[in-house]
């Protein structure tokens, strides 16, 4: 059911069997997917988590350049696991996947040593990605890092143009604070150092930015919540 807080992955959970084949042509997909993994650098023996994983198509991919890790896929829509299950299946990957919200996550504290997430943030509300983004700090253990690629704040004219598509679809106020380029500030917030942007990515839904943040060795309090509104 669809929420502030939780929109299936396609919105309206008829579409979701058209998931992989609308991503694959509207969002650079195989570029953006690249990117995020070669920045997350894997390595053997490394815990991973997949928030929001949906069909699985990234935590396949963490898998496949990573056969020494463990892989485990999280996400609220059992029947978007059931896809990402089969495709694992099929190509023969052990992934662990987990039906749980991103909010409230069934991990013990400092349980991963790596945190993904893709195209998930914008599906959530302003007190939702704030909560997913302290969940994650939680299960991550001390100088673990947190790598997302989601949409970001339009580099251009044209690709705030292109970005009210995604909006259509998703929402207007779920995806503002995403195209407001908010995402690090709540990062930040949620006890995460180093939180930034890494790149930019130019696609037919607008402007994808690709996320790093860390989370310290040693903790540190939180960043003062932006002073932005909320809405
Ligand atoms: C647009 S899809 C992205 C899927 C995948 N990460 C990818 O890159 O293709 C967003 C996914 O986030 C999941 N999701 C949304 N809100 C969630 C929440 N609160 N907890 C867990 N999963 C959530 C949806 O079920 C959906 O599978």
């Amino acid at each position: 059911m669809a929420s502030s807080a939780y929109v299936p992955a396609l919105a309206y959970p008829f579409l979701t069997r058209w998931y992989d084949a609308v991503v694959r042509w509207t969002t650079r997909e195989r570029r953006f997917r690249a990117l995020l993994l070669g920045q997350m650098d894997v390595r053997p023996g490394q815990q991973v988590l997949d928030v929001g994983c949906g069909t699985g198509t990234f935590a396949l991919m963490l898998k496949q350049a990573q056969p020494a890790a463990r892989i485990v896929g999280l996400d609220g829509d059992a029947a978007v696991l059931d896809l990402a299950r089969r495709k694992a299946a099929a190509a023969g990957a052990e992934i662990d996947w987990r039906h749980g919200s991103a909010l409230n996550q069934p991990f013990p504290d400092d349980s991963f040593d790596l945190a993904a997430s893709s195209l998930v943030f914008h599906h959530l509300d302003r007190a939702a990605k704030r909560a997913a983004l302290r969940e994650i700090h939680r299960v991550l253990k001390p100088g673990g890092a947190l790598h997302v690629a989601d949409w970001g704040r339009a580099a251009n004219g044209l690709m705030r143009v292109a970005f009210l598509s995604v909006q259509a679809l998703d929402g207007f106020g779920n995806t503002a604070d995403n195209v407001a380029g908010l995402l690090p500030d709540f990062m930040r917030e949620a006890g995460f150092a180093d939180a930034r942007e890494i790149r930019r990515l130019a696609t037919p839904c607008g402007t994808l930015s690709i996320y790093r943040a860390a989370k310290p060795a040693t903790p540190v309090r939180p960043a003062a919540p932006s002073r932005r509104q909320d809405p």
